[in-house]
């Protein structure tokens, strides 16, 4: 076996026994991922009735899910992903690629008029496992997602990223907080201790 088909091994039999994705087979969840953006809600409110969702990097949508539920019928959830995602009812879904102009006509299109009130990114690239290569491919993603937020939340608004810790996220957060009231870091409990991942919310938007 060569390394990397070990660690492969190694990532199946750890992600067979994980207690996220356990839940998420019980429970009906697309992906352990649902449980992340449960808990960050919970503690911050941000998905409530009525609530207009862009949902960047859905697949296969565990997320939108989640903001289905809870902004019922009066609100609205479109979904972005490269990758083909299964239907969702209450949730409109677009395959596409976040930084072709064409996905975002076709964004801008389902969104019509409505103004945004929440941009949730868990977009990540496909990881090499070398940093040098991984980190500017992923703050790409975040500042992209980032000057989408600015161009179509409502003032008040929020934006919830995934980032990687690393060279260039100390700058993304400096933008986030000249463009929103409040910062915070967040690494929900399903979020893996080994991985360098941690959520940036950004709430109360300035305003464009
Ligand atoms: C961690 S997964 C998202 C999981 C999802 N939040 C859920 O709850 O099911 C990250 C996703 O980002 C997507 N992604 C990466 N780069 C992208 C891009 N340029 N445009 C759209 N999606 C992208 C990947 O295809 C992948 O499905």
């Amino acid at each position: 076996m060569t390394k990397k088909s070990k660690s492969s091994a190694q990532w199946l039999t750890d992600h067979e026994k994980d207690e996220y994705v356990l839940r998420a087979r019980r429970e009906g969840y697309r992906s352990r991922a649902s449980y992340k953006l449960l808990e960050i809600d919970e503690k911050f409110g941000l998905l409530r009735p009525g609530t207009v969702v862009v949902d960047l990097g859905a697949a296969p949508g565990g997320w939108a899910q989640i903001a289905v539920q809870k902004c019922g019928r009066s609100g609205f959830v479109v979904g972005l992903d490269l990758l083909d995602m299964e239907p969702l009812r209450g949730a409109t879904l677009i395959k596409g690629d976040f930084t072709e102009e064409k996905s975002l006509a076709e964004l801008m299109a389902v969104l019509q008029d409505r103004t945004v009130d929440l941009v949730i990114s868990d977009m990540a690239p496909n990881l090499s496992g070398m940093k040098e290569i991984d980190q500017p491919l992923a703050i790409y993603l975040t500042e992209l997602a980032l000057d989408f937020a600015c161009a179509t939340l409502r003032p008040g608004g929020a934006l919830l990223m995934k980032c990687f810790e690393g060279s260039g996220l100390d700058e993304l957060r400096r933008v986030i907080r000249t463009n929103f009231k409040q910062l915070n870091n967040v690494k929900p409990k399903a979020s893996r201790d080994k991985s360098r991942e941690i959520y940036v919310l950004g709430r109360q938007f300035k305003g464009s």
